[in-house]
């Protein structure tokens, strides 16, 4: 988008995945306060959204003009919002392109730019657009004017609102999205409460390994100003979720699911109840050294740079000309994965400077091929500094990237 917004993934915080409808006034204003107390906040959590739920009228048609539940919402939405700016936050709403969105609320269809002008009123600085109900079946050509038409409400509106166009990954929004105006989108359907169930897949839902693989590979789409966005995070919810499916996963594959989101460069939206998150759920969504990562300038997602079935490397360039790894292991047993030069990290450098960004620790210089023990699941998230002038001859099995 050229709105110049969301040079760096926006990070915050969903009501969706765990609340679903299940939204009001207490429930986020206690969600700041809990990410204040508890340092979310300043670790870059900023984006406060509220999704689908918030809005005071169902139906098939628009009858009356949108508005917030006033059962859900007494002091209004503006009052929220300055709540929301008082406290270093921003505020987020979600609407969509229909007449009603997916969860059966008023939607924006004919009335783009009254909405954009009432969420602007309100001091909202994000909205997810959402045509994942509506449009489905929409072919691409009809829905680029669709997304594009809010954008140039929000745009028309002069406050800066970032524009999040969520089409469950149809139409390959990825390769227009930009273009019309949207500063992020979803490349799949809604994620699930899993590290890996490809049963859900036919039930509509991806696990965090389905969605990884498919975000990947759509990289170059991806990049300041206009992101992929692999849905919001399920890190703590552990199966406990109102409204996605899901059995929950393992303390190990949530901080793993946390790194490669971080890792490729997709926007951070927690989708737990920060007021009950437990503490390793808490360690892993602050962790400043991979959120680091994520926020980098250069905005370069991570590429697949190594794939030996279930033991793969994940490469992410950083503006400063180091690179960060990720080490996953996808296999039920401890394996030793392998970096190398050339091949894996496109340089020819032979000595890097190391560090575990799990582990908080400093391994030293190291040769590069560097193998590193990965238990099941895991992915270890390596910090690697060039040592220049450490020239490697090239690995045999070498490519440039
Ligand atoms: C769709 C989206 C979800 C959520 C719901 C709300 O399913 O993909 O992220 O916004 O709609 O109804």
């Amino acid at each position: 988008a050229d709105n110049g917004l969301a040079r760096t993934p926006p990070m915050g915080w969903s009501s969706w995945n765990q609340f679903g409808e299940h939204i009001d006034e207490q429930l986020l204003v206690q969600t700041m306060d809990a990410m204040v107390a508890n340092g979310l906040r300043d670790a870059g959590y900023v984006y406060i959204n509220l999704d689908d739920g918030w809005q005071r009228h169902k139906g098939e048609r628009r009858q009356q003009p949108l508005e917030a539940d006033p059962v859900k919402f007494p002091h209004g939405m503006r009052w929220l919002a300055d709540y929301a700016h008082q406290r270093g936050f921003k505020l987020g709403i979600y609407s969509g392109p229909g007449q009603t969105t997916c969860a059966g609320f008023t939607g924006s269809e004919g009335h783009e730019q009254e909405d954009a002008k009432l969420f602007a009123s309100w001091g909202v600085d994000h909205l997810k657009y959402d045509s994942c109900c509506s449009h489905k079946d929409t072919p691409r050509d009809a829905l680029q004017p669709i997304v594009r038409r809010m954008s140039q409400a929000l745009r028309a509106t002069g406050r800066p609102i970032v524009y999040h166009a969520c089409h469950c990954g149809w139409a390959d929004i990825w390769e227009w999205g930009a273009q019309a105006g949207a500063n992020h989108w979803r490349i799949g359907q809604d994620i699930s409460d899993d590290f890996d169930y490809p049963g859900n897949r036919e039930k509509y839902y991806f696990d965090v390994l389905d969605m990884l693989d498919r975000g990947i590979a759509l990289g170059k789409h991806t990049g300041p100003g206009h992101w992929n966005d692999f849905d919001m995070l399920v890190v703590g919810l552990n199966g406990r979720s109102r409204e996605l499916v899901g059995a929950g996963a393992s303390n190990v594959e949530y901080r793993t699911h946390f790194s490669l989101w971080a890792l490729a460069a997709s926007p951070l939206l927690i989708g737990a109840d920060v007021r009950t998150l437990d503490p390793y759920a808490l360690e892993t969504l602050s962790n400043r050294e991979v959120i680091a990562l994520n926020q980098d300038p250069l905005g370069a997602p991570a590429e697949k740079v190594r794939d030996d079935g279930p033991l793969q490397v994940y490469a992410k360039p950083l503006a400063d000309g180091r690179v960060a790894v990720a080490l996953l292991n996808r296999g039920s047993a401890t394996a030793e994965i392998t970096v190398s030069p050339g091949r894996d990290l496109g340089e020819p450098w032979k000595r890097y400077r190391v560090r575990d960004l799990w582990r908080h620790a400093d391994l030293g210089e190291v040769d590069i091929p560097y193998t590193a023990e990965v238990i099941s699941h895991e992915a270890r998230v390596l910090l690697l500094t060039p040592v220049p002038g450490s020239t490697a001859a090239p690995l045999p099995d070498s490519t440039t990237h």
